[in-house]
């Protein structure tokens, strides 16, 4: 493949499988058959991409989840499209310090244990979405989770994200080590996984709707769980949880529709801006992934990225300038500042320090239903395995995504964002995310034919990821799957550095950035996890997966 570094490890149009009715794309076989199922049954794609997420959360346990939180996008075949916020919200008792130690630093207290968990929003989101958009009974979506939570086949993606630092920290909390290692050890390829405590909870989720989760037994638990390891979740944060339909945000791109989340996701103000940024320069015409090209993206979102570290958070807590960030115009006073030949150093664009770290762990999944519906979904309990904390007697994992608030002025959270006053901590607030659920139209028109539906994982790199992949298409004209393998870059204004993936960077490129005045930065993994799917001119259904950790599309 020509632009294709010697050692990149993932050959070009790898991965896919076609089909011309519809399409499941997961992280997980036994997901994408649960969704594929529910499709048969004459279900909607709302319906199957419930059903995927309760499977996920299951089988995918280090991410998919029922004590996390998610976006979701849905386009239907006549063309109505709708965005559901189910994101965790901060608990009505959390103070905006409260990760502040002793002398102004940091805890680790964001991150993991009881303190790190926000108000869950995934079982809320799923009884939202299927009342707006659900055709089979809510039972029928849940119940499949129900069973795989009795026992599934451990597979390969489970084992690899259970490496021994997380182990280590499972084994903190003794209600957390019953489920992921049973018998105290790491479980094997092939072994069966029972999560009977899941499995009630599941089952109290199928009998009584989201009542069976915020109220009741389950919720009596979490409190408990909170009281015992001071936490700070409490009935009232759990009854008063409520998922929010909010209009997408839609970006014309060379003659395509984007649509994608709007906050208190970045991910749709970001990919606008970097799209009107970007604007005049024809990407098209450039050396894909030369240096120049590499150049040009970095600049855009060292600028996109300022904008949102200090001015995106909870629209419904601050006044957001959105429309003004989405904007043509304001990409074209940003831009004016890029230099084909020149980095611009992040300082002269907002005066700040970082430093940063990485990891893959939140999962996205895309459906297409036979009907032409479109639905894409990310769901996070932030890292790996969220707080590391299952809820005593639930089986539920919570999430630790009160790290992605702004934890301490003018300190890196733990993908290295410096964020501002717009993402402070407050009771209630949504943590802003970077998650990016996204479907693209093959024309200009609202009604146009879909075209793709993708999404990732990968914390801020999410956003960068989701761009590459539809400019390698829409602009270089390169096939989805192939879009998907190629070595991805990243910068989020600080630290100010290009970050690339392992033997991602063509021999010589490295050099000519940094005699551009670039610091360019390789990481010791790949990120991304990219599950999308594309419809060719003749309505042929491609679902691919990233090959960076594999992921099982089915179809029919
Ligand atoms: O919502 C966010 O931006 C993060 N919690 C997403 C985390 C994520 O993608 C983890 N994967 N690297």
């Amino acid at each position: 493949m020509r632009g294709w570094p010697d050692r990149w490890p993932y050959p070009a149009g790898s991965g896919g499988v076609s089909a011309p009715t519809a399409m499941v794309a997961t992280t997980d076989r036994y997901a994408s058959d649960v969704g594929v199922a529910a499709l048969r049954a004459g279900g909607s794609a709302v319906d199957a991409a419930i059903a995927v997420s309760f499977a996920l959360a299951v089988v995918n346990p280090e991410a998919g989840n029922l004590g996390g939180g998610g976006l979701l996008l849905v386009r239907t075949a006549e063309g109505e499209v709708a965005s559901l916020d189910f994101r965790s919200r901060a608990p009505l008792s959390a103070t905006r310090d409260m990760f502040v130690g002793p002398g102004g630093v940091a805890t680790d207290r964001s991150l993991h244990g009881h303190l790190a968990a926000a108000v869950p929003g995934s079982v809320q989101g799923m009884w939202e979405a299927h009342s707006r958009f659900g055709i089979l009974p809510w039972a029928a979506l849940v119940e499949p989770a129900v069973g795989l939570a009795m026992g599934f086949v451990i597979g390969k993606r489970f084992l690899r994200s259970l490496i021994a630092p997380i182990v280590d920290e499972l084994r903190r909390f003794p209600s957390s080590a019953t489920v992921f290692l049973p018998g105290g050890r790491v479980p094997g390829a092939g072994e069966t996984l029972r999560q009977p405590e899941l499995a009630a909870t599941l089952a109290g989720i199928r009998d009584a709707g989201p009542d069976g989760f915020y109220r009741g037994a389950t919720a009596d638990r979490i409190v408990d769980e909170m009281r015992r390891g001071g936490g700070l979740i409490a009935h009232e944060d759990l009854a008063s949880y409520e998922a929010v339909w909010r209009d997408p945000l839609t970006i014309s791109y060379r003659g395509h529709t984007i649509i994608t989340m709007p906050p208190p996701s970045s991910g749709g103000v970001v990919l606008a801006q970097t799209s009107h940024l970007l604007d005049p320069f024809s990407l098209s015409a450039l050396d894909w992934q030369g240096a120049e090209h590499i150049h040009l993206m970095a600049e855009a979102w060292k600028r996109a990225f300022a904008d949102r570290n200090q001015r995106l958070g909870d629209p419904d807590f601050v006044h957001l300038p959105t429309e003004e960030l989405t904007s043509p115009e304001h990409g074209e006073l940003r831009g004016r500042g890029i230099s084909r030949e020149r980095a611009t150093p992040s300082g002269e664009i907002v005066a700040l320090k970082g430093g940063g770290r990485e990891g893959n762990h939140t999962t996205h999944f895309s459906i297409v239903g036979p009907d032409g519906d479109a639905v894409a979904v990310t769901t996070t309990l932030n890292t790996w395995y969220g707080s590391k904390l299952v809820v005593e007697g639930t089986g539920v994992l919570l999430n630790n995504d009160m790290d992605d608030f702004t934890i301490a002025s003018g300190l890196p959270n733990y993908f290295g964002l410096i964020q501002g006053e717009a993402n402070a901590i407050e009771p209630g607030k949504r943590m802003l995310s970077a998650m990016t659920p996204t479907i693209v139209l093959g024309d200009e028109r609202p009604d146009g034919p879909l075209l793709i539906v993708l999404g990732s994982a990968g914390g801020p790199r999410i956003i960068t990821t989701i761009f590459q992949v539809l400019s390698s298409v829409l602009d270089h004209g390169m096939d989805l799957a192939t879009a998907i393998s190629a070595p991805r870059f990243h910068h989020q204004h600080l630290p100010d550095e290009i970050a690339h993936e392992p033997n991602g960077l063509r021999a010589g490129v490295g050099e000519r950035l940094r005699s551009m005045g670039h610091q360019v930065v390789a990481k010791e993994e790949a990120w991304g996890d990219v599950h999308a799917i594309g419809v060719n001119e003749h309505g042929v259904l491609r679902g691919v997966s990233d090959p960076r950790r594999g992921g099982v599309a089915v179809g029919f």
